[in-house]
């Protein structure tokens, strides 16, 4: 298993960014690209519900702006003492870059799992449907 102390760690300071005036529910993310550089973004929310985005579409969509295209793995951590699945908008959205992405929820820096993104969402639908 590799090691992904450091991706945690980004994760956990990313939390800190988190604009969630309404759920009060802050979430962080960071992902690790294939060329090992780690981009981090949190959950930023809107007066109009629907309007917010989540911290793994951030993160992501700050990698993916940068040129970024591969990933190995992506780590989530939030305010609440639960294991931060990701919503099912965002294994859609992270699906579609790399199917092999090991998806980290962490509870703490030390409580963590890690699963495959096809574990998360099987069966997905992509490109090769179209
Ligand atoms: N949230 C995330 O950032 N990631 C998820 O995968 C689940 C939910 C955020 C969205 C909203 O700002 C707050 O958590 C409560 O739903």
């Amino acid at each position: 298993m590799m090691d992904y102390k450091e991706l945690i760690e980004a994760s956990f300071e990313a939390q800190k960014n988190s604009y969630a005036p309404y759920s009060k529910f802050n979430v962080g993310a960071s992902v690790l690209t294939k060329q090992g550089k780690i981009y981090a973004g949190a959950n930023i929310e809107n007066a109009s519900y629907p309007a917010g985005i989540c911290a793994e579409r951030v993160a992501m969509s700050k990698a993916i702006s940068e040129g970024e295209k591969e990933f190995v793995a992506i780590c989530i951590s939030c305010s609440g003492d639960t294991y931060p699945y990701p919503c099912g908008v965002c294994r859609q959205f992270m699906s579609e870059f790399s199917k092999d992405l090991d998806v980290i929820v962490a509870k703490s820096k030390d409580e963590f799992k890690i699963f495959k993104l096809t574990e998360l969402l099987p069966h997905s639908f992509d490109g090769d449907c179209l």
